[in-house]
């Protein structure tokens, strides 16, 4: 932890993380009821009502690229995954930095994916959103020409003076720099990835989606976290799907090995424009900005 914040930051930060911490519980006891109101049992990992979900094992599934294989429709043109792997795709520019537009639009549509998902992706993606839209005023503002790419915008916030000091929080997250602003997307980007990996490649009988994001969690999110929503994020996991139902969202209408193979891949995007986000940011000394 830093220094100790001054009081009124105190009492503010202290509203904030009443105010989610209670969103959360709310999302947490709605899933819990409307579980039981749809005839599963609360503490069910699975909750399937209209019968099981028609997936095959995970190994029992054919080859990927055998004779007659048909791209699931979640990688098409309409297709959630193949949104998300095309707009983060093409964030990469090939000069090594990142194009700030197209980071964006792949932010949307991966938030478009997850708050479906579960209570604990609603929570997530609802601060995630707020800060795709305050980046997004940036890069369509005024100041516009400085905002096209993660280096433009460092260099720029640098050199006029918009950076915070390492440590200070600003008043209101739309006045945070572009740059702080990207950090804490970045974070959540590192944890959506780490979440969609291991639910796309969690084996049979091993720990179930919502240990395996809780953990993604722990790493990525929970030590910049005040411990109120930490608590509150540790139970909202407990009520996410299960990795059986999470995969057929994920993929509607494509075998289990296809909607892993998939979901795999849209992890591995988000991979490589997290990796290359951190580089930029740590090559500009950006990491401890909050
Ligand atoms: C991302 O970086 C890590 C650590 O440097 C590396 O192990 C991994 O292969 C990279 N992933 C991609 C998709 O480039």
């Amino acid at each position: 932890m830093g220094v100790a914040p001054p009081p009124p930051a105190l009492r503010r930060w202290f509203r904030h993380a009443i105010a989610l911490a209670v969103f959360v519980l709310m999302l947490y006891l709605s899933d819990r009821i409307l579980r039981f109101l749809s005839g599963c049992r609360p503490e069910a990992q699975s909750c399937t009502p209209e019968g099981p979900l028609p997936f095959k094992a995970w190994h029992e599934s054919g080859p990927l690229a055998a004779p007659g294989w048909k791209e699931p429709p979640c990688l098409g043109p309409q297709g959630m995954l193949g949104r998300i792997r095309r707009s983060f795709g093409a964030s990469l520019k090939p000069e090594g930095d990142v194009e700030l537009s197209q980071y964006l639009a792949g932010w949307r549509e991966l938030v478009r994916f997850l708050t479906p998902l579960g209570s604990i992706f609603a929570f997530a993606t609802s601060e995630a959103f707020i800060k795709v839209t305050a980046l997004e005023a940036r890069v369509l503002g005024p100041d516009a020409a400085h905002y096209t790419s993660l280096a433009t915008m460092a260099a720029w916030e640098r050199r006029v003076g918009l950076l915070e000091q390492p440590g200070t929080a600003p008043r209101d997250s739309a006045q945070a720099s572009g740059s702080r602003t990207l950090l804490l997307l970045h974070r959540a980007l590192r944890w959506s990835q780490l979440c969609l990996h291991r639910v796309a490649t969690g084996t049979l009988g091993g720990p179930d989606a919502g240990v395996q994001c809780g953990d993604a969690y722990r790493t990525a999110l929970a030590p910049h976290h005040p411990w109120l929503i930490r608590q509150a994020a540790r139970l909202a996991f407990l009520a996410l799907p299960s990795r059986d139902r999470l995969l057929e969202l994920a993929c509607p209408a494509a075998g289990e090995a296809d909607a892993r193979a998939a979901l795999a891949g849209a992890a591995g995007t988000l991979e490589q424009v997290y990796n290359r986000t951190e580089d930029l940011l740590a090559g500009q000394g950006l990491l401890q900005l909050a």
